[in-house]
């Protein structure tokens, strides 16, 4: 039986950076969800769908093709087609993207199997927001991580800085809120913590500490 660790929460709250970290102290997988869901968003975007265009986005789901795979450095690359599309889903516009076209529940039901047979066949820490909900009930870790909104938009904002992208930490601030609500409150697998989840908050906390901390306590319970 393969080991699944589940960390979900808001996006920058600090899943991914947490998630990578461990399951290399750990020798797991890290299975970034969020990637599948822009890959999606990118198909649409790159037709001129937009995101929340049900009738247009639910047929092309049988004309794309998304898979994820793994570098010699063991970091995921998700792949559209074919094409490597890691570095392009990773634009605020592709964010607003990926959250608009995740509300639709034929592209969470065209997501899953593919999550959970990742999960089957590997030691997983798989991050993402219905992962300890929906994706995999069952695992036997979940954890819930939460920052404030501002603490996030700045984690984001330095991110995006760092990677050269001309971007406004008040727009960033104003996605990272919009997003919250759209994700908090769609029909389905809205996000929040499974019942027997951890709770964890890294406002204000750099992220070292919550790393840290955090790798203690899955070892602790491994
Ligand atoms: O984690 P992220 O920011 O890369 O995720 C992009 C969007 O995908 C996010 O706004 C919500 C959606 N998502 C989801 O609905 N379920 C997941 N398991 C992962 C992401």
């Amino acid at each position: 039986m393969a080991t699944a660790i589940a960390i979900d929460g808001p996006a920058g709250a600090g899943k991914s950076t947490i998630a990578r970290y461990a399951a290399k102290t750990l020798g797991f997988i890290y299975v970034d969800t969020g990637a599948l869901y822009r890959a999606i968003g990118l198909a649409a975007q790159r037709r001129g769908y937009a995101g929340d265009d049900q009738a247009a986005v639910v047929p092309m789901l049988s004309e794309i093709k998304v898979e994820l795979a793994f570098n010699e450095a063991h970091e995921q690359i998700v792949l559209l087609d074919g094409e490597d599309v890691s570095g392009l889903i990773r634009t605020p516009e592709i964010s607003m993207m990926a959250s608009a076209v995740s509300a639709i529940p034929e592209v969470r039901a065209y997501l899953l199997d593919l999550q959970r047979d990742m999960a089957h066949r590997n030691n997983v820490i798989m991050d993402g927001r219905d992962i300890g909900t929906v994706v995999l009930p069952d695992a036997q870790i979940k954890i819930f991580l939460s920052a404030s909104p501002e603490c996030r938009a700045r984690r984001r904002y330095d991110e995006l800085i760092e990677k050269g992208m001309d971007v406004k930490y008040e727009d960033i601030l104003n996605d990272v809120i919009a997003r919250d609500y759209a994700d908090s409150h769609r029909d389905i697998a809205p996000l929040k913590p499974a019942d027997d989840a951890i709770m964890v908050d890294t406002s204000g906390e750099d992220l070292e500490t919550s790393v840290n901390k955090l790798v203690d306590l899955m070892r602790s319970r491994l």
